[in-house]
């Protein structure tokens, strides 16, 4: 099969060509370059041996979605373009929805004009939001963003949905992604963040590395096991062989599905720490500091119905999550960049 990944460039995209590569299957990518670079599609196809078709261009311009799709014969895309740093979003919300939203509307728009009516789209735990209590399962209710970034993901999820019902013959899968980490085994892509980094692994690696002074561990009086927020790592190959399982089952079935992509299993921010210094050999400059604004205590997901719809789990552990993101940060001190 031939699928379109627009945002595949960037840190799970990337990953996700080298699983769909490796599983026999062709990548045409669409990338802005926002927040990527085309580096990354280069080391895929040096990790794979395969060629990666990329087109620089913008999903929320219509006319390079169609030269694109005119062009390449596309059985199904995912749609992983998109900004999301949830703080950023805060600050600049018209720059989160217009660019969020206007590219899934376009590359819908314009995939229907070419009869092509599959889709997986990269949606976020984040959209369960406060009411629902973890583990998150696929039937509750969406909740109340914190972010504007959030409410992109759920908007999205509902307009996916009501076209679906306004069409039949489209085909939309939407995967709930929960804390992605780690790289890929080589250590030749990974998470490449632009600035100071807002998640847990990569500011981990930086501090690591001495690029960070030290890491400040946000909150410890919370109602967990040791006071630190509880998340659901999965490493980041798992997750892009979900992508792979997830395409598969799009090209066989039609209607929305839901499906969580986590491991089902929840680390404490103390528990991560422990275990990056512990398989990694090193210890780091940490401090504890005050809650962030807008963390959640816990977040993991039940995730039986990967398993049940797509024949899919998570197989790799938070040591190989924690071993792969310092191997890509040694050998990439400054990511991409020379
Ligand atoms: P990323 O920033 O590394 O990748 C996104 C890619 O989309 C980048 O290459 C960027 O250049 C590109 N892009 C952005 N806007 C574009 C546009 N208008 N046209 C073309 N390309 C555009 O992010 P990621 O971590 O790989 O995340 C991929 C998707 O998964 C995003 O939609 C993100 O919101 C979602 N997600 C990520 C996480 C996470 O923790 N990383 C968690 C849940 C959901
Ligand atoms: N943390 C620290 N120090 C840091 C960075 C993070 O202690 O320097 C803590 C956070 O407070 C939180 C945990 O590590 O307790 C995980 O934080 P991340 O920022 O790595 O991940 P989040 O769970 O906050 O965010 C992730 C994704 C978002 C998504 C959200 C909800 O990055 O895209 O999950 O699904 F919206």
């Amino acid at each position: 099969m031939r699928f379109l990944l627009t945002g595949g460039a960037g840190f799970i995209g990337s990953h996700t060509c080298v699983a769909l590569l490796n599983a026999g299957h062709e990548v045409v990518v669409l990338d802005n370059y926002y927040n990527s670079s085309p580096e990354a599609l280069r080391r895929v196809e040096k990790i794979t041996g395969k060629k990666v078709t990329a087109y620089e261009g913008d999903c929320c311009d219509a006319d390079t979605v169609n030269r694109v799709l005119d062009n390449e014969k596309i059985d199904a895309a995912v749609h992983f373009a998109g900004y999301k740093a949830v703080g950023e979003s805060v600050r600049i919300p018209l720059n989160y929805y217009e660019n969020n939203i206007n590219s899934a509307i376009t590359l819908c728009r314009c995939m229907s004009a070419h009869g092509v009516k599959r889709l997986v789209f990269s949606s976020s735990a984040t959209v369960y939001g406060e009411q629902n209590q973890p583990p998150y399962t696929e039937d509750m209710p969406r909740g109340a963003c914190t972010n504007p970034y959030g409410w992109t993901k759920s908007m999205i999820e509902q307009i996916l949905t009501d076209l679906v019902v306004s069409d039949p013959q489209w085909t939309v899968v939407l995967l709930r992604y929960f804390n992605p980490v780690g790289a890929h085994e080589s250590g030749l892509i990974g998470e490449d963040p632009s600035g100071i980094p807002n998640n847990l692994m990569p500011f981990i690696c930086q501090t690591a590395a001495g690029v960070r002074e030290k890491l400040s561990m946000f909150g410890n009086d919370y109602p967990t096991p040791d006071g630190t927020c509880v998340r659901d790592y999965i490493h980041v190959m798992d997750l892009a062989e979900g992508h792979v399982k997830a395409l598969e089952y799009a090209m066989q079935h039609q209607g929305t599905e839901i499906i969580n992509l986590g491991t089902g299993e929840g680390y404490s921010v103390y528990q991560v720490v422990r275990a990056f210094e512990q398989v990694n050999h090193l210890t780091l400059r940490k401090q504890d500091a005050p809650r962030r604004a807008g963390d959640l205590p816990e977040s993991y997901a039940n995730a039986s119905k990967a398993e049940r719809l797509l024949g899919w789990h998570a197989t790799r552990s938070l040591e190989d999550m924690c071993r792969d993101a310092w191997h890509w940060q040694q050998l990439n001190p400054h990511g991409y960049r020379e």
